[in-house]
């Protein structure tokens, strides 16, 4: 039962398969924290339950750090969830406070739905709780409603989806995935200082700049023990999460959607809000521990179709940029379905005027110079390669030069009377109308009917400047409007064209989050297809996604981004991590080139199914020195090694293996050889790695019997 009420029907248990959530009402009906960490008995929960309302000490709120969803108003001093702005007549009314009016409907056992009232503004609250008791997982979200009798609207200026407490500890380290353009999701971990600690985006889309996941521990986790509470936002615009160290040394983490508290939205009597969700799990085996929960959650219940193996592929962005012609796209596909790949997907380029980034944008119809006949006859060459056909897009842009945009420049996100900023020639139109969004599901619609279109390239290659809404009485509702309408978009053309697959990009990783995963197969990681820093980012990027959704393709050398010079086994071992693609200029690889590129996509096929539905472990971080993963599924486990550069004069030793049976003998399906599960554990595999940019490919598996 993951779900328990107490009996007094004010405190509830949600339990998971080794860890316990508990929550109990005040004698005034503020809803506390009670516990978040490992597993505890409903009478542990009653016991907690009982204890006094803490006592408040001067000039701090006693239940501050300790509330479940921190309403603004009364004597609280701790960053507030939730922030209204109401009236009653002439007058303007902040804060909220709440009555507890019961449990909602629940729609099954793993739901738990807490109703408040505030009854000055009419303002109804309620608190969601979803168990994935598996993963021990809790996905909590929040809707507000303003009663339909409510003689005013109100504002929400913040209304985060959750807020989340942990136990009281000596000190708590943070770790989070920062980044930007071409340096996405890196690692950063460290002590929590008092104060707050807070990040998010500001710029529209999820951004490059964070991805909305935190990670807490009481400093001593490691990558495979001890504890670690972990969230995760599924949201793909603007998003904030404070994590805060309070004077008395609690610790909370707040969050949701909105950069700031400008204004979300107003809800007009009868109107309500439903709040992203933000996810989070307890983990008792440390980082690894707590990514792999994760990654099975996303696999069972956020991504879609995530059971299917994903195809290798080859995109044509790097080989021919805006230079694309169907001979050129012919010549590629031809090379590409020889060494083996299975989607060939066209990049930008292929529509409108679209010759250069200066124009274009906005006008989805194949390019008449370009395709006079439209994409069919390319997508039936390619498939009569064998290949599945992908078409990249970027529907929620417009170029000022585009037949769109001379039709309809009142589309464009803008400020009357300011300057419409343009980055990369290009302009955010305003999904939060209705026309718009008719108009890109016409287009796009037409477009996957036009021709055999497998896949579909979603980009997002600028941030939002001046989210203005001219006519609007209330623009600042853009920030959420248009995540409904991309998400919307998403949802329509799923339903309208089944068998297509959806990957999420924005110039690289700028929109990677639990939400845009519910409605994309997967995410383009980043435009640094530099085999090297992709090692840094996959690292980043795996404590809290699975390489399943994880694109990474093996581009030519130099790399276009850094100008490093790399082996092709380098760039191979390590896209292998991932979802492989090929993205080099393939018309100029050397036979050699093309020989060894074909073993390694037929290298792949052998063992994607390990890298894409196993389990992961990180073995050894990007660093010095050597690093690898394993991946773990049944009785089969890969292991991928990379030694960048050799220190010193001599060679790695012995890499030690993760979770195989000591008990069990494993083979090693390319060399035959075979080795002792103990010894593999504790000794370790000798990788034979030496020199500089040496990477090996490990497949075993258990001998039967
Ligand atoms: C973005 C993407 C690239 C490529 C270009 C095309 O930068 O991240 O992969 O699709 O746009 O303009």
């Amino acid at each position: 039962m993951p779900i328990e009420t107490g009996e007094s029907g004010r405190f509830w248990l949600l339990s998971g398969a080794r860890s316990s959530y508990a929550i109990g009402l005040t004698p005034d009906d503020g809803l506390l924290n009670l516990h978040w960490g490992p597993r505890i008995s409903l009478a542990d929960a009653a016991a907690l339950a009982d204890e006094p309302v803490p006592a408040p000490h001067a000039f701090e709120g006693a239940t501050d750090g300790y509330e479940e969803y921190p309403a603004e108003g009364g004597l609280r001093f701790a960053r507030p969830a939730l922030s209204v702005r109401g009236r009653t007549g002439d007058t303007v009314v902040r804060g909220t406070e709440w009555k507890f009016v019961g449990q909602g409907e629940t729609a099954g056992a793993d739901e738990l739905h807490l109703r408040f009232v505030d009854s000055l503004l009419s303002l109804e609250v309620t608190l969601h709780y979803r168990v994935r008791a598996k993963f021990d997982l809790i996905e909590r979200w929040v809707t507000v409603a303003c009663q339909e009798t409510a003689a005013a609207p109100v504002e929400l200026l913040r209304a985060d989806a959750a807020t989340w407490t942990l136990p009281l500890r000596d000190e708590w380290r943070l770790s989070e995935l920062h980044g930007r353009f071409v340096g996405e999701s890196q690692l950063e971990r460290g002590t929590l200082m008092h104060g707050e600690h807070v990040y998010g985006s500001r710029h529209g889309h999820t951004s490059h700049n964070h991805l909305p996941w935190f990670a807490l521990d009481d400093s001593s986790a490691t990558e495979e023990q001890g504890q670690v509470w972990t969230g995760a936002l599924a949201w793909s615009g603007n998003w904030r999460f404070a994590v805060q160290l309070l004077p008395m040394g609690r610790v909370q983490v707040t969050g949701g959607a909105g950069g700031d508290e400008s204004g979300l939205i107003e809800l007009a009597p009868g109107a309500s809000y439903e709040s992203p969700v933000f996810a989070a799990l307890y983990s008792e085996g440390g980082f690894g521990g707590a990514s792999r929960a994760w990654h099975a959650y996303q696999l069972a219940h956020v991504v879609p179709k995530a059971e299917q193996l994903r195809p290798v592929l080859y995109n044509s962005w790097e080989a021919t940029h805006f230079d694309v012609s169907e001979a050129s796209q012919r010549k590629l596909a031809d090379r590409a379905a020889d060494l083996g790949v299975e989607l060939f997907v066209v990049d930008d380029g292929w529509f409108g005027s679209r010759r250069d980034d200066r124009s274009g944008l906005g006008d989805w119809t194949a390019s008449v110079e370009l395709f006079p006949d439209g994409l069919r006859p390319l997508a039936e060459y390619v498939h009569g390669l064998g290949m599945q056909f992908g078409i990249w897009v970027e529907p929620e842009m417009v170029n000022p030069d585009s037949d769109l945009y001379r039709a309809h420049p009142e589309w464009a996100q803008h400020y009357p009377g300011r300057r419409r900023s343009e980055w990369r020639n290009q302009l955010v139109l305003n999904l939060g109308l209705p026309e718009v969004r008719e108009y890109l599901f016409g287009q796009l619609d037409t477009l996957l009917s036009s021709a055999p279109i497998d896949y579909v390239k979603w980009d997002f290659n600028r941030s939002f400047s001046e989210p203005g809404w001219p006519g609007e009485p209330y623009p600042e509702r853009l920030g959420l409007e248009h995540v409904y309408g991309f998400y919307g978009l998403l949802d329509r053309l799923r339903a309208a064209h089944p068998e297509v697959a959806f990957e999420s990009c924005s110039a690289g990783g700028g929109r990677i989050d639990l939400g845009v995963l519910a409605r994309t197969d997967l995410v383009w990681v980043s435009d640094n297809t530099d085999p090297l820093d992709r090692l840094r980012i996959q690292h980043g990027l795996s404590q809290l996604h699975p390489a399943r959704v994880a694109s990474a393709w093996v581009t030519d050398s130099p790399n276009v981004i850094t100008g490093r010079v790399t082996p092709l086994k380098f760039r191979f071992v390590s896209a292998m991590a991932g979802l492989l693609g090929l993205g080099g200029n393939l018309v100029e690889w050397s036979d050699v080139e093309l020989d060894e590129a074909r073993d390694w996509v037929a290298a792949y096929k052998k063992l994607r199914h390990v890298v894409q539905q196993g389990e992961l472990y990180r073995l050894r971080p990007p660093g010095s020195g050597l690093t690898a993963v394993q991946f773990v599924r049944g009785d089969e486990t890969v292991v991928l090694a990379w030694l960048a550069a050799q220190e010193f004069a001599s060679a790695p030793g012995p890499l030690p293996l993760a979770a195989l049976d000591p008990e069990a003998r494993y083979r090693d399906l390319e060399s035959g050889a075979e080795y002792s599960g103990a010894l593999l554990r504790h000794r370790g595999l000798v990788t034979g790695l030496s020199g500089d940019y040496a990477a090996g490919v490990f497949h075993l598996k258990r001998v039967a019997g």
